[in-house]
């Protein structure tokens, strides 16, 4: 990853935060991207040279655009794209509003399609790229009670794939990682007994994933190791996908 450079979304947190940290370790320029700057400016600080800010709105074209335009103007170019921000809220159709779905489209959803449809053309002037989306596993098989958040995670899965296809012959690839249940900010709130039985009931592997689990991944992916693996679904769930599990 030498001297590549990232621009990860989410990155003042839990899994975006963590994909900086690692990419920064092996020598990417690295934009921590976040709605505000207090924690990318903290995660800058930790990492160090070579790491720079950037505050967007990944749900409004304008923000992600300037973002990006920030990013190239620093750091030269760009290679590498993370899309790690994300909500996660809860409730059936008929419970949430249209604007908590419209909300929940364009900050899951969309602000995948803006992000690449902004970085890719950069991209093409290095002579290519890698993009890894971070969906989940509510995108692979829906789950009750998160009907917004499973649509657009499903969503990511196949723009990946269609990211991957339509840009392929220029040298830019797209994968998509499926974290299961990750101890991050975004799963505050859901610990003690609640979270135990969860762990106990749904997820084969014991033990917590961490955000650096799922950065290694992001990590081999978005590196030359990786330059045959395009359009692919990578699980980092401790088995949660492998199928039914009865313990
Ligand atoms: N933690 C888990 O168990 C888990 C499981 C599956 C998938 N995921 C996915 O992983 C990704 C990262 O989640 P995390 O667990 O690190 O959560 P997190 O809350 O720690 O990080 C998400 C980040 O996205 C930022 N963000 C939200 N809306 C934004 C916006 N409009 N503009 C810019 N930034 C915005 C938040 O400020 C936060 O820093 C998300 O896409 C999430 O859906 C997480």
């Amino acid at each position: 990853m030498k001297d590549k450079v990232v621009f990860v979304t989410g990155g003042g947190s839990g899994i975006g935060r963590a994909c900086a940290i690692a990419l920064a370790a092996q020598g990417a320029h690295v934009a921590v991207v976040g709605r505000t700057l207090v924690k990318c400016d903290a995660v800058v600080n930790e990492i160090g040279a070579g790491a720079l800010a950037v505050q967007a709105d990944i749900a409004s074209s304008a923000d992600v655009q300037r973002a990006i335009a920030q990013t190239v103007a620093h750091f030269g170019g760009l290679d590498v794209l993370v899309n790690s921000a994300g909500i996660s809220p809860s409730g059936r159709i008929t419970e949430i509003s249209e604007a908590e779905w419209d909300e929940c489209l364009a900050i899951d959803l969309t602000s995948n399609f803006l992000t690449a449809r902004h970085a890719i053309p950069h991209m093409m002037q290095r002579g290519g790229g890698v993009i890894i989306n971070v969906a989940g596993t509510f995108g692979m098989r829906a789950a009750s009670g998160k009907a917004a958040y499973s649509t657009a995670k499903a969503g990511v899965i196949n723009l990946t794939r269609a990211i991957a296809l339509d840009y392929a012959r220029d040298g830019i690839r797209c994968n998509v990682v499926c974290p299961g249940f990750v101890d991050t900010p975004l799963t505050e709130g859901f610990e003690g007994p609640g979270r135990a039985e969860f762990l106990e009931r749904y997820q084969p592997l014991r033990g917590m994933t961490q955000a650096e689990d799922i950065a290694t991944m992001v990590a081999w992916l978005a590196s030359d190791t990786a330059r045959m693996i395009t359009g692919q679904l990578f699980a980092v769930d401790a088995g949660q996908q492998a199928g039914l599990f009865f313990p």
